[in-house]
């Protein structure tokens, strides 16, 4: 069984990250539009819409990697972060320290070890022992069978594997919320299925996640809530088996019949 520790204390149900009138303009282009989101804690979100649609700049804005030009985004027991007037970087870093990400490409670093990427957040940033730091790591890896790995670099794994090191990276963390952006779709299709499952297995351990991705079937097996975003804007959000069956809104159909027919 592959069993981790779901973020920090907290009661199941608790409204864990509330986000209120998100904006983001690069330029003159506007991709987000006042975006609101409320993910409970042990609750799975799934992010989807059209390429460009803003997925991943929604992300991003969570974690503190963008700054939000308007808008306002407070974690439980948290401040609550204003955008739009000056924020200030203790207040960009106490986001930065709720969530971690899972990144499409892996984003490992290709000099160092599986054990030596995983256990930097820990050790530079949260300043823990590096000693408690390596004994999470490895049974982080144990869990999701890559213990015999620890010592290679990125390069010797398969994608598969590179991914679900990516995964025990964000979950050494400790994060209260998980943010996966596309976790699978760089990976060959027979790799897809194995990073879908350790996913999966930390639905059913109730770490709160946010997911974005195009496998409409794992979104509808996993997801609590399904939100669909298209042109900077949420059009559609709700139970999967409504949103992914049962669209409201002309948009929403037309994007779930595409994935479903490409062609
Ligand atoms: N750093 C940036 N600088 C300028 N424009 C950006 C930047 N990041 C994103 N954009 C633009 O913002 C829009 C939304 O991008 P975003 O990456 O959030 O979309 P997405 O829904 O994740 O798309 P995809 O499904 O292709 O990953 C796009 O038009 C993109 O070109
Ligand atoms: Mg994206």
């Amino acid at each position: 069984m592959f069993t981790t520790d779901p973020g920090r204390a907290g009661a199941p149900g608790e409204v864990l990250l509330t986000a209120e009138g998100l904006e983001k303009s690069f330029g003159t282009n506007t991709v987000l539009r006042s975006i609101d989101l409320t993910v409970r804690r042990g609750e799975v979100v799934a992010l989807v819409g059209p390429s460009g649609s803003g997925k991943t700049t929604v992300l991003r804005c969570l974690n503190g990697l963008e700054v939000p030009d308007g808008g306002t985004v407070a974690f439980a027991g948290g401040p609550s972060v204003t955008f739009g007037a000056r924020v200030s970087p203790r207040e960009l870093a106490s986001l930065r320290d709720q969530s971690a990400m899972v990144f499409q490409q892996y984003n490992l670093f290709p000099h160092r070890t599986v054990l030596e990427n995983i256990i930097e957040g820990p050790v530079q940033v949260q300043k823990r022992r590096r000693a408690e730091a390596v004994q999470d790591a490895e049974k982080l890896l144990d869990r999701v069978g890559l213990l015999a790995k620890k010592d290679q670099y990125p390069f010797e794994l398969s994608g598969g594997q590179q991914q679900r090191v990516g995964i025990v990276r964000a979950l050494a963390l400790r994060p209260d919320l998980l943010l996966f952006d596309e976790p699978t779709s760089a990976l060959d299709p027979e790799l897809v299925g194995e990073v879908l499952k350790v996913i999966k297995d930390l639905a059913e351990e109730d770490w709160t996640m946010v997911i974005v991705t195009h496998e409409l079937a794992f979104a509808r097996e996993v997801a609590d809530e399904v939100v669909f975003m298209d042109g900077g804007v949420v059009v559609e959000r709700g139970h999967p088996d409504q949103v992914l069956r049962n669209p409201k809104h002309e948009r929403t159909r037309r994007f779930v019949q595409r994935l479903l027919h490409p062609f």
